[in-house]
């Protein structure tokens, strides 16, 4: 699948948007999106600044996705991109973290064309989105599952919590 025809699917979601990155690998996406976007922080638990491409909008922090360093609703949008797989045992709380720092108005955007990425988002991202009561939009791009969540309100339980109470099921 081709990030220029990914990136210009999420366009409305990055054009002038201040924008997360989380698990950024080789970089295909941030490095596609950042003529688009204001800023884009692209975060991954290793070193990867050999694969960032030089753009004033860019910029790479070596950062674990469950203790991210940004303020409460720094972002408009934070992106997965073919990185959900790889977070699974932190996925809940990975999200917990993207979502606070997250503006209230903001949208998570996982998006993968890898078949056990979109398992992990079908057994475990999207009910646990869902059961926030997010706004929750699944679309398909060519091979690429895109789920959008639309955060619009203050959020009240995390996923430890959700855990404890057995409403879900975690990895
Ligand atoms: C499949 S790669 C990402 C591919 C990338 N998104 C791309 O399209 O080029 C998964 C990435 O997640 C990173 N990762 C795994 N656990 C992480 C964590 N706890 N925090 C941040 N990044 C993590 C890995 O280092 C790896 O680079």
């Amino acid at each position: 699948m081709r990030n220029d025809l990914v990136v210009r699917q999420l366009l409305p979601d990055l054009k002038q948007k201040k924008v997360l990155e989380v698990g950024c690998g080789i970089c295909s996406f941030c490095n596609e999106a950042a003529p688009y976007v204001s800023e884009i922080y692209a975060i991954d638990i290793e070193n990867k600044m050999q694969y960032i491409k030089k753009h004033p909008n860019l910029i790479f922090k070596m950062m674990d996705a469950v203790k991210l360093e940004f303020r409460p609703m720094t972002f408009d949008t934070v992106v997965y991109y073919n990185t959900v797989g790889h977070l699974e045992r932190v996925i809940g709380e990975s999200i917990d973290e993207s979502l606070r720092v997250l503006r209230d108005d903001g949208k998570i955007i996982i998006c993968s064309s890898m078949a056990y990425d979109r398992a992990v988002l079908d057994k475990l991202v999207t009910p646990y989105l869902q059961k926030l009561g997010l706004d929750v939009k699944i679309t398909m791009y060519q091979s690429m599952k895109i789920v959008v969540a639309s955060k619009k309100k203050r959020l009240t339980i995390n996923y430890k919590e959700m855990k404890e109470k057995g409403l879900i099921k975690g990895a």
